[in-house]
């Protein structure tokens, strides 16, 4: 009888990033965070998302942390695993395209800081917006993994994936990930997609979804038996739901088989203990909505990612217009097939989202159109797999002439200018790219971090006078 090739398959842990971004609103503190990294380091994951995403902005804005920090006591606690990252091709880690110079500087520093796996994607699959962060990467020496923005439409064939896919590894990529935002990619034609990807190309296959459709870990099962290398899972506590299949629930699935991945059922169960009183307490307080933990195949109706469709209740809250939710969830896919048909994935979702709800309150469509819509319509994201509609084109930006060449290639360098705005409050390094992302946000939390450490620090004012710091 032939001997059985083993080929276990490669987990990277989401829970220190996507799982809590795509539940709590990427709330969760490195407070909360550092006791468990000792454990979730003997694993033997492939590597743990740790950074990167909405991680970035949410330390800075809601948490008041330095993001760079969190990320430098990762590197400090993790000893053995490698440390991934989410990054937004040009638009790094913000909502708009950045000059070369700042996407190569950040690509440096979040090396230089610790992490090893970059995860690169562009919103529209523009690759021209992904060439400068995968050469950054290679120069720097971490692993550029380009992802695919996984979606669904009439341009997007299994022709097109594997042509994509075959341009990202002579760009340089060192894998692939098919990002699959909105839960849209289903048991069987995750099977098709592999098994295409894995025949064009040679370097490793990543797969990343989201539960919200609910059929998730069924995806995964058949794509690791069509032979993906690389799955997304999340720590039961934060898994389900907008984020992803449990971690737990994957391991046992493969165990025994020739996938199987040897972790400890016992040391993930210790991890899981510690992880639940932080989803108690969410529940308890409403940050984790029990709605977002259930299946939404409302995704698979309007392909609208989980993250997204969150946004919208909010702005139609806002606007004292909740009841227009559903007339808003059908001007989506008709404002993404007027924008050219792109995946709907930061910042194209929160476009598109945006537009729509415009669209839809104002009783008129592109009666008011927002600037990102206008910079679409430009040709100022880049490329879209197909034409944008000429009518609505020519309502929302007139007879100017839209650009066809690589977006950035119009972007003069920014550092300089940027670090002289920002000269005052600069106490590191890395100060320059937190203010580059976010001007107005990193210029509050340089000042709250200002009045924090002209203050007595109050846990050790406490302790001196034998109080219990809070
Ligand atoms: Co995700």
């Amino acid at each position: 009888m032939a001997e059985v090739v083993k080929k276990p398959i490669k987990i990277t842990e989401t829970i220190l990033r996507d799982a809590h971004q795509s539940l709590i609103a990427t709330r969760m503190s490195t407070e909360q965070m550092l006791p468990i990294v000792d454990k979730l380091d003997k694993v033997g994951y492939h590597s743990v998302e740790c950074w990167g995403g909405a991680t970035f902005d949410a330390s800075l804005r809601f948490l008041k942390e330095d993001p760079w920090e969190r990320l430098r006591k990762f590197r400090d606690g993790f000893k053995n695993t490698k440390l991934q990252m989410l990054f937004r091709g040009q638009n790094i880690l913000g909502y708009r395209p950045y000059a070369d110079d700042v996407v190569e500087y950040f690509v440096q520093k979040s090396v230089a800081n610790g992490i090893d796996i970059i995860r690169i994607f562009d919103c529209l699959n523009d690759l021209r917006n992904l060439q400068t962060a995968v050469k950054a990467s290679n120069k720097e020496k971490g692993h550029a993994q380009v992802a695919l923005s996984y979606t669904l439409g009439d341009a997007y064939t299994l022709d097109y994936w594997v042509d994509m896919a075959k341009r990202v590894e002579d760009m340089g990529a060192n894998s692939i990930c098919i990002k699959d935002m909105a839960g849209l990619l289903v048991p069987y034609k995750a099977t098709e997609l592999v098994t295409a990807l894995k025949a064009a190309v040679d370097i490793p296959i990543q797969l990343h979804t989201h539960y919200t459709s609910g059929v998730a870990s069924m995806t995964y099962l058949k794509a690791v038996e069509a032979g993906v290398d690389v799955i997304d899972t999340a720590m039961s506590p934060f898994a389900l739901g907008t984020s992803q299949p449990a971690t737990e629930v994957m391991v046992e699935t493969f165990k025994g088989t020739p996938y199987d991945t040897g972790f400890d059922q016992n040391l993930l169960a210790e991890i899981a203990d510690y992880f639940r009183p932080i989803r108690d307490e969410a529940l308890d307080s409403g940050l984790l909505n029990p709605k977002n933990l259930g299946v939404n195949i409302k995704t698979l109706l309007y392909q609208v990612p989980g993250g997204m469709l969150s946004n919208l209740t909010s702005q139609l809250k806002e606007q004292h217009a909740e009841d227009k939710f559903y007339d808003v969830l059908e001007e989506v896919p008709r404002v993404r097939k007027d924008l050219g048909e792109p995946p709907l994935v930061t910042p194209s979702s929160q476009i598109v989202g945006t537009q729509a709800v415009f669209n839809v309150i104002m009783g008129e469509r592109y009666k008011m159109v927002t600037k990102e819509t206008k910079d679409v319509l430009s040709g100022k994201y880049g490329a879209t797999v197909k034409p944008f509609n000429p009518e609505v084109q020519k309502k929302c930006i007139g007879d100017t002439e839209p650009i066809t060449c690589r977006p950035a290639d119009l972007i003069p360098d920014e550092l300089d200018t940027l670090r002289s705005e920002m000269a005052q409050w600069s106490e590191q390094e890395e100060d320059v790219l937190s203010y580059a992302l976010f001007p107005q946000v990193a210029t509050e939390f340089f000042k709250y971090r200002e009045a924090q450490e002209t203050k007595v620090d109050p846990k050790a004012a406490d302790t001196e006078n034998g109080a219990y710091p809070v």
